[in-house]
């Protein structure tokens, strides 16, 4: 990858999370059970039959990752692989075609390249959104998978997800719905998730909070996750916990942080229930972890009528704090790659 690439004239550190239109995006389409060859396009609007099953009956799914500029220039992707089986496990259940492992990360890394200028440059705090897609295209009617797909991957700068409150905590507001049932596809990312979630999401923020919290829908004690990002404890023992159930999304970066708890910071990690009624005194410190989130401190969390705090609320806790300059540091090429987890674009 070229480093010298002329940059767009962005404010790169004021972005938020939003669309911005790029030059290029990446489109494949199935059709009589094989996959045309991928083609770069301009065009990003997305003409289908009225009768296409992703707009009718949620058959689509997405995934979500991110480029970043490191110090010498390259741009770099955070184990892309992950994201191509997470995408392939929910096509399966979903009944739609596989995107092999390789046509998934070719297409990510020519979306990135075409796009170098857009890549935020070193040091802005921003980073390239990538957002692959697949949805099922072709016309029909009844309760059937679509007969034809589109595999399309556009891209995005952007900054922060979410909008921090005091020393950069963010507060989750558990909600009175369920996101995902215990055999239902939360542990897929599908978009019928998601759609459920806006007016949990929305009622959060009428609180007050960044987003909704889910307990599991079983029995509304443990946590599942928040509507955007997967959740990591630390307890006042120093163990690191992070939440078990068969309802919530297998987060990478969540993966990648209990890695780095376990092996760079030598902390005993766990996965189990963890009951946030009963736990929440235990709590040293909590945040919210995800692509777009990274890994967001959480300070206070909603539930029963009340807030209650996470540690010292407002600030963020010295572990996740060093968990968040292991992970980003590691993102953007400025500590070792130790474990092999980015893959630069060329
Ligand atoms: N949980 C949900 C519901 C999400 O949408 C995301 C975002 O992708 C995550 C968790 C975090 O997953 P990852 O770390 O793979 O981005
Ligand atoms: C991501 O973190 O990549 C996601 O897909 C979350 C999305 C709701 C922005």
């Amino acid at each position: 990858m070229d480093a010298q690439v002329t940059k767009q004239p962005l404010n790169w550190s004021e972005l938020g999370f939003q669309y911005i239109k790029t030059d290029t995006r990446y489109r494949a389409v199935w059709r009589d059970g094989a996959w045309s060859l991928g083609e770069l396009i301009g065009e990003e609007n997305i003409a289908i039959h009225e009768g296409a099953p992703s707009i009718h009956y949620a058959q689509q799914c997405f995934e979500g990752m991110k480029a970043q500029t490191a110090p010498d220039g390259r741009i770099l992707l955070f184990r892309p692989e992950l994201n191509a089986e997470r995408m392939r496990r929910t096509a399966q259940r979903l009944l739609m075609p596989d995107v092999p492992v390789e046509m998934f990360v070719d297409a990510v890394k020519r979306v990135v390249s075409a796009n170098a200028s857009w890549v935020p440059p070193y040091g802005s705090g921003a980073s390239l959104y990538i957002r692959p897609m697949l949805i099922g295209v072709g016309e029909n009617l009844g309760l059937k998978p679509a007969q034809s797909y589109e595999f399309r991957v556009f891209v995005s700068p952007v900054g922060p997800y979410y909008k921090q409150a005091g020393l950069g905590t963010i507060s989750l507001a558990v909600s009175e719905m369920d996101r995902a049932a215990p055999r239902g596809t939360g542990s897929y990312k599908a978009g019928a998730n998601y759609a459920g979630g806006l007016l949990a999401t929305k009622q959060a923020q009428a609180l007050g909070a960044n987003e909704a919290l889910y307990l599991d829908s079983r029995e509304e004690r443990f946590i599942d996750e928040a509507g955007s990002a997967n959740i990591v404890i630390v307890m006042k023992d120093g163990s690191v916990a992070t939440p078990k159930s068969e309802a919530i999304l297998p987060s990478i970066t969540r993966r990648s942080i209990m890695t780095l708890a376990e092996k760079k910071l030598g902390l005993t990690t766990v996965e189990r229930q963890i009951e946030l009624r009963k736990e929440i005194g235990d709590f040293a410190e909590a945040a919210a972890c995800g692509t777009a989130a990274v890994l967001s401190p959480v300070g206070r969390i909603w539930f029963d009528d009340a807030w209650h705090q996470v540690g010292e609320g407002d600030v963020a806790g010295p572990v996740m704090h060093k968990l968040y300059d292991l992970l980003v540091g590691i993102q953007k090429g400025e500590l070792a790659d130790e474990f092999g987890w980015t893959v630069a674009v060329d």
